[in-house]
């Protein structure tokens, strides 16, 4: 089939590149056009595993194409997937969708024959009536329909999870639409994945309902690992204990440092903007947020405790800053909100992410970044495991550190609380 994705971000390239390995002929459409350029000569934006190979093995055979020129793309194109960026607007809780709108209009200019239009953005409910209504001023209703395929792909797992999802869904009352879309994702469908055909405002709330979902199940286990460390239990027995209750499972029940990436904290406060909308309470989730949140000041107490109250001088090491492992993704990363605070009571912190440098951190002076983990940690006071990348599972730290009393504080519980004991290291982990 042919397809166009329009936006060549994370959710446009990971899905062109994928639908363009599964045989279809995909164009990938950015006004950006160093990052076409880019593309063209193999270089990929963001850091994905899997993805520069993908796109370069389907760049050489024409099935995958990058192009600034969005008129040419939607004429050659039967479905169109609509996958720009739905920020939060700034002060409010509500989704930015002046790029979705935009996209809409210079579509909607080059509609001459049946077009399926997907918003694949994660778009607020009723916003495919929006896109329905701006094409229906100038073209014939007959001559597309406006679809919700909502995706589900997580940072460092999005070809895997494009290729086997939990579930394909597809929001629309279109027969021919839902029958062509079937076709594309029959591939997929026959490895035994779910395909479920809802009403477009559902698929809408089901991507939305699904995030926060997931992000309440986050604060939750985050919550009852706080009364762990005040009770001397271990938060992860009461995680394999809750998660084999299937009912509950045991996914997405790690404590650990607050949700952070570009979705939850978006997309829940996008939620409560809808549901402020509509004059219904979600008090569920708006804790969630609020809880999310406060885990910030929670662990950055934390971390002044463990050092009793001197931070001054001290030299502080991040082990990764990313806000999970294999991204490059700083976005609401808890290490943004630490390693400020940190800098400003004296702290020297020394970090190292395999994923490089950040930007962000420049403009302090006593925060450097170090290119292997032993300089990162070489006489280190405290080393704070931030991210779970697989490089620090397996360290010695005493031959890292080569220092007396260096503590460990692991905000992911890499480590055994008990084996970091009897080897007599001074180590925190979360809800222990
Ligand atoms: C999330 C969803 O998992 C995807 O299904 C969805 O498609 C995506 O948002 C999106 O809307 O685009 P992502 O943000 O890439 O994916 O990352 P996750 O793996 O879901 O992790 C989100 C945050 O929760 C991270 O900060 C992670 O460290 C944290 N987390 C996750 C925990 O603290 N504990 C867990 O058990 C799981």
């Amino acid at each position: 089939m042919k397809l166009c994705m329009i936006g060549a971000g994370y959710v446009g390239l990971v899905s062109g590149a994928c639908f363009s390995d599964l045989g279809n002929s995909v164009i990938c459409v950015d006004s950006n056009l160093k990052k076409i350029n880019d593309l063209k000569n193999g270089i990929i934006p963001i850091y994905e595993p899997g993805l520069e190979e993908l796109v370069k093995k389907n760049y050489k055979v024409g099935r995958i194409k990058f192009t600034n020129d969005l008129k040419h793309a939607v004429i050659s194109s039967d479905i169109i997937f609509i996958c720009v960026g739905t920020p939060t607007k700034r002060n409010s809780f509500q989704a930015d969708l002046s790029q979705i709108y935009k996209v809409t209009k210079d579509i909607r200019k080059h509609i001459k024959k049946f077009k399926i239009i997907i918003t694949k953005s994660t778009v607020p409910i009723t916003t495919g009536d929006k896109i329905e209504k701006i094409i229906l001023e100038k073209k014939a209703r007959k001559l597309f329909a406006v679809v919700s395929n909502p995706e589900f792909l997580r940072e460092g797992e999005a070809i895997r999870d494009f290729m086997y999802p939990d579930r394909i869904i597809i929001g629309t009352n279109n027969k021919k639409a839902n029958n062509l879309l079937k076709n594309l994702y029959d591939p997929i469908i026959k490895r035994g994945r779910k395909y479920l055909n809802t009403s477009r405002r559902g698929a809408e709330l089901i991507k939305y309902a699904s995030n926060a979902f997931l992000a309440t199940k986050i604060s939750y286990i985050n919550e009852i690992s706080n009364l762990c460390e005040k009770t001397g239990v271990d938060i992860e027995d009461v995680s394999i204990g809750m998660g084999l209750d299937q009912r509950i499972g045991s996914r997405f029940l790690r404590a650990g440092p607050g949700y952070g990436g570009s979705c939850f904290p978006k997309d829940t406060r996008a939620l409560i903007g809808t549901a402020e909308k509509y004059n219904t309470s979600l008090s569920i989730v708006k804790s969630t947020i609020k809880s999310n949140d406060q885990r910030q000041k929670i662990l950055f107490n934390r971390v002044k405790k463990i050092l009793k109250n001197k931070i001054n001088n001290k030299k502080i090491t991040f082990l990764g800053v990313t806000f999970k492992a294999n991204t490059d993704d700083m976005r609401e990363s808890l290490s943004l909100k630490l390693i400020p605070k940190l800098h400003k009571l004296g702290g020297k912190i020394s970090y190292y992410d395999p994923s490089g440098k950040k930007e962000c951190f420049e403009k302090y002076k006593n925060v450097h970044f170090f290119n292997k983990i032993s300089l990162a940690c070489e006489k280190s006071d405290l080393i704070i495991l931030h991210t779970e990348w697989n490089e620090f599972k397996n360290l010695n730290f005493k031959k890292l550190i080569k220092k007396k009393n260096f503590i460990i504080y692991d905000l992911r519980n890499v480590y055994s609380h008990k084996k970091m004991i009897s080897n007599k290291i001074n180590y925190y982990g979360i809800g222990v």
